[in-house]
């Protein structure tokens, strides 16, 4: 069998929590409204001092300490986020060096949104199974869920900057004969529903390119836009009624695709850990499904929408809780930009 298994898991939140009623100093809106539009109650945020690399770096401490692992014995690192703080380098080569991983081994990032810790799921298990990772003594690989979403919320702008919050989690990830594992993930291009542009831009003079021909001409038609719109889309953009219908549907969808995988159906499953975006959602869906309360573990009410931490983060606050026991099976789902979406299906 190629199954799979989380041996280890850390979560690094930085230093200040916000509650929905400290959000008014900054803008028009009330504790009332963020409840029960979305069931969000505080988030916590970085402060200058603090930054991605740091909350990435304290997660996959501790995840190695919770698996009683080494760095020497890690044979690949992916970190799922799409807030990373360098362009380059990647942030799983920042968290490579801090901890002290030895080279040798593959280090990158990936950007599937909220959906990235799925996605870096599947990957691990292809390198592992497919391809070279992990081998002999550095059998472990390390999957990071870091965001540090404050870089791209405008504070002045209610709709979007009340749903989001900053962390990192980390699981150490093995090969496993006995545990299985099920993925699957999805995507349809879609840069409307939710985006935020680069904050870099061409910056080469115009008399540079004067008395040339610009073959060919810029598809995206950035050079045409205003720096105002520049500035603007360099926030987190949202159709926020799209983006909840995608993800409804998302959700349903993958829930049926991890039934029919795993052969379980999510009547019997223990948990199902979904990205937590916004309470309503998921009630929607457990409704639909004729599901229990318990079934969908959820910590949003605390975090908001952690984006690429929002799944590893609640790993790591069930196994906090002791709900991860030997023979505890889940279905995970990720939905979010891109659109991207993906389910797994894991045992502990
Ligand atoms: N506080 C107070 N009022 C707010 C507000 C805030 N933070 N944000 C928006 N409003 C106002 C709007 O201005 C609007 O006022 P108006 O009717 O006077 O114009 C009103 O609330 C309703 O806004 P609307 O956008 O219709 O609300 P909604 O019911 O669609 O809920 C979301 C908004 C964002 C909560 C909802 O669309 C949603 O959850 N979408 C999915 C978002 C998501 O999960 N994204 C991440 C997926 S990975």
């Amino acid at each position: 069998m190629k199954g799979m298994e989380i041996v280890g898991l850390g979560k690094a939140l930085p230093g200040v929590r916000l509650e929905n009623e400290e959000l008014k100093e900054y803008m028009d809106t009330s504790d009332e409204w963020i409840r029960t539009r979305t069931g969000i109650g505080s988030r916590y945020l970085c402060t200058g001092e603090e930054s991605l690399t740091e909350l990435a770096s304290g997660a996959s401490l501790k995840a190695l300490k919770d698996a009683n692992v080494r760095p020497e014995e890690i044979g690949l690192v992916i970190c799922a986020t799409c807030t990373t703080d360098y362009m380059v380098p990647s942030m799983a080569c920042a968290v490579q060096e801090i901890l002290g991983i030895p080279g040798g081994v593959p280090a990158f990032d990936i950007n599937a949104a909220c959906s990235g810790f799925v996605y870096g799921l599947q990957l691990v298990n292809a390198l592992m199974r497919g391809g070279d990772a992990c081998r002999g003594k550095r059998k472990y690989a390390l999957l990071i869920g870091g965001e540090q979403l404050s870089k791209m919320l405008d504070f002045s702008e209610r709709s979007v900057s009340v749903l989001f919050g900053d962390g990192a989690a980390a699981a150490v990830v093995r090969a496993s004969e006995e545990k299985r594992f099920y993925c699957h993930t999805a995507a349809e291009g879609d840069r409307s529903a939710l985006y935020a542009h680069t904050v870099g831009r061409n910056q080469i003079p115009e008399s540079a390119y004067e008395g040339r021909q610009v073959v060919p001409e810029n598809p995206l038609q950035i050079r045409q836009e205003t720096a105002e719109k520049i500035l603007r889309d360099g926030y987190l953009q949202m159709d926020g009624k799209k983006v909840f219908r995608f993800a409804v549907k998302a959700l349903a969808g993958e829930i049926e695709e991890m039934e029919l995988r795993s052969g379980i159906c999510a009547e019997d499953i223990d948990y199902i850990v979904c990205h937590q975006a916004n309470v309503r959602i998921i009630d929607y869906v457990r409704k639909q499904k004729k599901l229990p309360e318990g079934k969908f573990f959820m910590n949003l009410r605390e975090y908001g929408n952690t984006s690429g931490a929002s799944i590893p983060l609640a790993l790591a606050d069930m196994k906090e809780k002791g709900l991860l026991r030997p023979g505890t099976r889940i279905f995970c789902v990720g939905f979010g930009a891109g659109l991207t979406w993906g389910g797994c299906y894991l045992e502990f």
